[in-house]
């Protein structure tokens, strides 16, 4: 890396982390750190915690963590050299042009966007071509009825049937072929050959609300698959972070947005006036595009296609969009797959009274209850008011449960009482499962392959948990390391990131006589300083941290130790020594 230590340590120590997190979101002093909403996942319950003593930050819910520079690449989808770059400018900081972390020159994200305006203009040049682009043309305002100002107010394209023709364009205005690789314009083909990666397609250029083109849908103008190819994540984008026409959307959805499937429903309805519309990208909606919706409006529609797929999707857009706080309702353009076609058959109007009929989550799971039941039948009746309960156990209010088992009673015409004790049944077990899987998942985390801070821990994840349990109730209580200290060696650890730690513990320990996080710093690099605050932080929130446990812990982890050696070569030759004498 051609950007020095010293550089690096300057950027930090003028971009304090506590100032830069809350640059992004809110946070509230708790003690001596400070606690906030998860920027990286949605929760409801604060477990995003900031550590100004180590500099670091971690996020008990989703296992994010790391410094001001892992922060700001998180946050806002950059390489280290750019995080760094964007801090550096903050602080007023000089950093040299043109290094990235191997030391060769970087496609960075502006060259990216320069390119990819440069590559719209081709595109909608060749739409507008005379003869090149009259295929297009007439699918666009022909088959689709898309008029010109529409068309131009999109910015749509054409790309012609050719291997070469962007390629050409893009190498004439000063770009590389590794340029145009990177973001996602050309492929790379045998002997390294580059070829245009969007062929015979309309193009739909992505527009963040900045105005910068940062990436590109393509679809086919027949029956041909796949029908859209879109950019896949480049240097100066990424999909689920971004809304198509979100651009436009933002200055009009003050009360409401639309969330529709397809990029053709955003345009149909933009052009019929509903310029509230977005869609998000080709994938189901992420929790970071519903953090979108939560920071531009109050209540989102969801106005997916009619059929199954889209119905089923709906569930997951309701759970995030709920989950960030805006109001959720949902409309079916009942006789039409989509708003597109909808708009088609029916018109505007229609359209504005399905949005004006649209419907809370609880309609919508009672009213696909209802059809799927027969609630004359005793049999189907009790699937479906199950079913019903279920959905009722999910809403975290009580009020809320409250008003919909009273509406279900009158549904299903049975007592108030035996649907609420269902409910608290199920919320009960849920509860359980729950707790379950968060210790899955922190298992999982601990063994998966995003575990690169220790990646002993998959092959050995009883023993692991031991030894960060030992840590961090050594880390919890001064009486705890002196124990801890006495009983245990480094070799009666088993991963070889626990000996590290274990190991710099004792040494800090003897040379200052005491213990803090802030002490280990300079030997682990801050995502593992994160995962070692993450075991004392686990252990504090549990009530069971007397030196009896500690002591448990301690000769189960020699007994998972001796375990192993039982199989082990050296301890069969050992055994035979012993035998011998
Ligand atoms: N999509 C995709 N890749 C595909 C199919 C779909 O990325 N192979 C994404 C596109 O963003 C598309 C959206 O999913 O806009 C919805 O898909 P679909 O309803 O099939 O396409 P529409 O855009 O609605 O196209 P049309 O109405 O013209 O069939
Ligand atoms: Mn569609």
């Amino acid at each position: 890396m051609n950007i020095s230590p010293e550089i690096i340590e300057d950027i930090k120590f003028r971009n304090n982390i506590e100032n830069v997190v809350s640059s992004y979101i809110t946070l509230k002093r708790a003690g001596s750190n400070f606690n906030g909403s998860c920027p990286f996942h949605s929760e409801k319950t604060p477990s995003f915690t900031v550590f100004p003593a180590t500099q670091s930050f971690y996020c008990f819910g989703c296992g994010a963590g790391g410094d001001a520079i892992t922060f700001v690449m998180r946050m806002e989808n950059l390489d280290y050299i750019s995080a760094i770059r964007l801090l550096a400018s903050r602080s007023g900081i000089n950093i040299p042009e043109n290094i990235s972390s191997n030391g060769k020159k970087e496609v960075g994200r502006q060259r990216i966007l320069d390119m990819n305006k440069e590559a719209a203009r081709f595109f909608r040049d060749a739409l507008f071509d005379e003869k090149v682009g009259k295929i297009a043309r007439d699918y666009l305002i022909e088959k689709r009825q898309l008029s010109p100002s529409v068309i131009k107010h999109f910015g749509l394209g054409y790309a012609p049937n050719n291997f070469g023709a962007l390629h050409d364009h893009l190498k004439k205005a000063g770009y590389t072929d590794e340029e145009m690789v990177v973001g996602f314009l050309c492929g790379k083909g045998k002997n390294n050959s580059v070829y245009d990666y969007f062929r015979n397609r309309v193009m739909f250029p992505i527009i963040d609300v900045s105005g910068n083109i940062v990436a590109f849908g393509g679809r086919v103008m027949d029956n041909s698959e796949p029908k859209y190819l879109n950019t896949s994540d480049t240097p100066a984008f990424k999909k689920s972070k971004n809304l198509f026409a979100l651009n436009y959307a933002k200055n009009h959805c003050e009360n409401t947005m639309i969330l529709c499937e397809g990029y053709m429903d955003v345009i149909a309805l933009h052009s019929a006036g509903f310029e509230n519309a977005v869609a998000t990208l080709g994938t189901a909606i992420t929790s970071e595009q519903a953090r979108i919706f939560s920071r531009y409006t109050k209540k989102v529609v969801i106005s997916y296609d009619s059929d199954q797929a889209g119905q089923r999707a709906a569930d997951k857009a309701f759970r995030l969009l709920q989950e960030v706080g805006v109001d959720v309702k949902i409309l079916k353009t009942e006789g039409a797959k989509d708003p597109d076609e909808f708009i088609k058959k029916f018109g505007k109007e229609k359209f504005s009274a399905l949005i004006d009929n649209s419907k809370t989550r609880f309609e919508f799971e009672t009213d696909k209850i209802l059809a799927k039941y027969n609630i004359n039948d005793m049999n189907e009746k009790i699937k479906a008011s199950n079913e019903l309960c279920a959905v009722i156990a999910t809403y975290p209010s009580e009020i809320e449960r409250e008003l919909y088992i009273r509406k279900m009673s009158k549904i299903f015409e049975l007592p108030t009482q035996s649907i609420q004790r269902d409910i608290s049944a199920i919320i009960k077990r849920k509860n359980k499962s729950q707790k379950a899987s968060l210790m899955n998942d922190v298992y999982r985390t601990r063994s998966g392959i995003g575990d690169r801070i220790n990646p002993e821990s998959a092959s050995n994840l009883g023993a692991n948990k031991k030894e960060e349990a030992i840590i961090g109730l050594m880390l919890l209580k001064d009486e705890h390391m002196k124990l801890g200290l006495e009983k245990l060696s480094t070799n009666d650890f088993v991963t070889s990131f626990c000996k590290r730690v274990f190991e710099s513990i004792s040494n800090i320990y003897k040379e200052c006589g005491k213990f803090d996080i802030g002490y280990i710093q300079g030997d682990f690099t801050v995502d593992e300083t994160a995962r070692i605050t993450k075991m004392l932080t686990e252990r504090e929130s549990l009530s069971i941290n007397d030196t009896k446990t500690l002591e448990e812990l301690i000769s189960s982890l020699k007994e998972e130790k001796n375990k192993d050696d039982e199989d082990s070569f050296d301890s069969i030759l050992k055994a035979i020594e012993k035998k011998k004498k």
